[in-house]
């Protein structure tokens, strides 16, 4: 069998302040290599804390994340941006495009920030909106694209460097139903093409049949559904 590519041991995050929120209260799983897996749950669930734990975005308060057989919590600061560079890609529910920058230089950002070759990089950027179905929106700026377009030139963003897991949280909601369906049916050509593993938060219920699975939150616990 081979390594889980993501593993969470009692995993906590409590948020300080005059009455702490418990937001993660020690959860535990593992996700499959290759796989497409749905985070749900009601607002206020976990579900984002969960995300930002796993990315490195934020660290727990509790617990082990392994990140292909790398223990990241205990990182330095600097290591987890380089690792989070070089191996995460993210997608977020406002895109957070650079509006100054053509869809083209948003995409091969992240590899100059690693110091990459810029031509062939810029090539790749261009391969990569292609594969997305903007390879006519090369030089458009985030302004003159769509909000469907949009997220399709965060998610080129997001591979540029090969990521080994791309996390997205809530990347449909703010895009009609026509434009969620493309980035939906675009995550499961690049798990079935590219064998990429993705996490996804989503409140859609109807989101499930692009899934393998799902990892029900509830109140920072592995819900009961999960369970039986
Ligand atoms: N930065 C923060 N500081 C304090 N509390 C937070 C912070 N972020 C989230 N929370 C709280 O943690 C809980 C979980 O939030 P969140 O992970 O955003 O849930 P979800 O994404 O499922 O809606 C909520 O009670 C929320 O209010
Ligand atoms: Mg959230």
């Amino acid at each position: 069998m081979t390594q889980p590519i993501i593993i969470a041991k009692d995993l906590e995050r409590t948020y300080p302040g005059k009455v702490p929120t418990r937001a993660l209260r020690g959860i535990s799983f593992e996700v499959e290599r290759g796989s497409f897996v749905a985070v749900m749950g009601r607002s206020g669930s976990g579900k984002s804390t969960l995300l930002h734990q796993l990315s490195l975005i934020d660290t727990p308060t509790g617990g082990e994340v392994h990140l292909d057989g790398v223990e990241v919590t205990h990182l330095s600061d600097r290591k987890k941006t380089e690792f989070r560079l070089a191996y995460l890609g993210y997608v977020f529910q406002d895109y957070a495009l650079i509006v100054e920058f053509t869809a083209l230089e948003n995409v091969f950002l992240p590899a100059m920030a690693l110091g990459r070759d810029p031509v062939a990089y810029r090539k790749r950027a261009s391969e990569l909106l292609t594969l997305v179905g903007l390879g006519a929106r090369l030089g458009h700026y985030p302004t003159e694209l769509s909000g469907g377009e949009q997220q399709r030139v965060a998610i080129a963003r997001a591979l540029i460097n090969e990521p080994k897991i791309i996390f997205a949280d809530e990347p449909t909601a703010n895009l009609d139903t026509a434009s969620a369906v493309t980035v939906l049916d675009l995550f499961k050509k690049l798990q079935k093409e590219l064998g990429q593993t993705i996490m996804m938060v989503t409140h859609e219920p109807d989101d499930k049949r692009y899934v393998d699975r799902v990892i029900w939150l509830e109140d920072g616990l592995i819900g009961e559904k999960e369970k039986s």
